[in-house]
């Protein structure tokens, strides 16, 4: 077989791993990412195309596509090149949706736009797309693997559209002044969070099965796993987002206020809950171009007053437990008792 590293010898990498710690299946994500990102990359402008990589994260999906292959018999080496497109397509995912947000934090680092300015941005983003397509090629069953890398970035773009057309005002652009969408229900969110994450979470839990040829029962519950698990992640980021520690989280405290998101599970469940006089000061405040510090404070206490706290800690907890369900198609294991670890994760998370 082909070495995973160029330069490294497959065995000694495989002996590390074998016995092991996430913390080192993080790593060894991480050293695949960058190879492949190193390909016919002009050495000036690699270190500006690893420098999202390089920032780390938790590596929630590639973890959970080499577990879900662990779970269903498979080895290492038909993994990891499908673990790390799936990390490559979330960090793509997430250098965009960053000049998507105009976010200037992640990981408590500077995001990639505002590092190295917009067009340089555009195009790292552009370099990680042929990286994926490379990630997917590698793999034992290319084919299957880019099309369950090809629908889960499809579904996002979809989820990542929606939640744009969700905000309240702060583009003065014609197309999106025209398309916006002023109403929304709890329904609609889902329909934005499946898309937008929980579709890349399912997809990697997926891979992990198809890069070992794993039969439909797992395919499928494998799907259903990381759907529920991708809700309950961007649920708790939601959360996080209005009530967590900015420092711990790494990114700006209340963002989605900032910028006027509807596409938020705590902002619409208390818009949605609010009585008449309380509900048009939030969307008074969501729809005002520059909201002043005092005003993301107001939100914050208004959105308080509500049970969407509480509703979407409990959500958290129902999507988590949804997901541990659907593992009882998989026999008692190791790699299961990791999953319903990586689950837990999403329980109380602080970043
Ligand atoms: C952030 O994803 C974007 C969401 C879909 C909520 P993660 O919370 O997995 O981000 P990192 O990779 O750990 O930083
Ligand atoms: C984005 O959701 C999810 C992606 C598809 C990248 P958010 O906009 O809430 O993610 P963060 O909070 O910036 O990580
Ligand atoms: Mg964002
Ligand atoms: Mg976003
Ligand atoms: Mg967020």
């Amino acid at each position: 077989m082909q070495g995973i590293i160029e330069g490294k010898n497959d065995s000694e990498i495989l002996d590390t791993v074998s016995s092991d710690t996430m913390e080192e299946w993080r790593n060894l994500i991480g050293e695949v990412m960058l190879d492949l990102l190193q390909k016919e990359t002009n050495p000036d402008f690699y270190d500006a195309v690893k420098y999202q990589v390089q920032t780390g994260g938790k590596r929630l999906r590639p973890l959970l596509t080499m577990t879900f292959s662990d779970a269903a018999g498979g080895k290492l080496e038909s993994t990891i090149y499908a673990a790390a497109g799936i990390e490559l397509i979330h960090t793509h995912s997430l250098i965009i949706d960053d000049i998507i947000d105009r976010s200037i934090l992640r990981r408590n680092q500077p995001t990639s736009w505002v590092k190295f300015g917009m067009p340089i941005a555009v195009l790292i983003a552009m370099k990680y797309r042929e990286a994926i397509v490379l990630a997917a090629q590698k793999t034992e069953y290319p084919t299957k693997i880019q099309k369950v890398f090809s629908r889960a970035m499809q579904r996002m773009l979809i989820g990542e559209r929606l939640d744009i057309l969700l905000e309240q005002t702060g583009r003065n652009n014609e197309y999106l002044i025209k398309n916006r969408l002023q109403d929304a229900t709890i329904d609609d969110y889902f329909t934005l969070c499946k898309n937008k994450t929980g579709a890349l979470v399912s997809a990697a839990c997926e891979a992990g099965v198809v890069c070992v040829n794993g039969n439909n029962e797992y395919v499928a519950a494998a799907k259903q796993f990381g759907m529920n698990a991708g809700i309950a992640l961007q649920i708790s980021d939601d959360y996080l987002d209005i009530f967590g520690n900015s420092q711990q989280f790494g990114k700006e405290h209340r963002k989605d206020i900032i910028e006027h998101k509807l596409g938020n599970f705590v902002i619409l469940y208390a818009l949605n809950q609010l009585s008449e006089p309380y509900k048009r000061r939030l969307l008074e405040i969501l729809q005002t171009d520059k909201i002043s510090e005092e005003e993301i404070t107001e939100a914050g206490h208004i959105i308080q007053m509500t049970d969407a706290p509480k509703v979407a800690k409990y959500k958290v907890t129902k999507f988590v437990n949804l997901a541990k369900d659907s593992l009882k198609f998989f026999p008692d294991s190791h790699a299961k008792k990791t999953l319903f670890t990586l689950a837990d994760t999403l329980l109380d998370r602080k970043h």
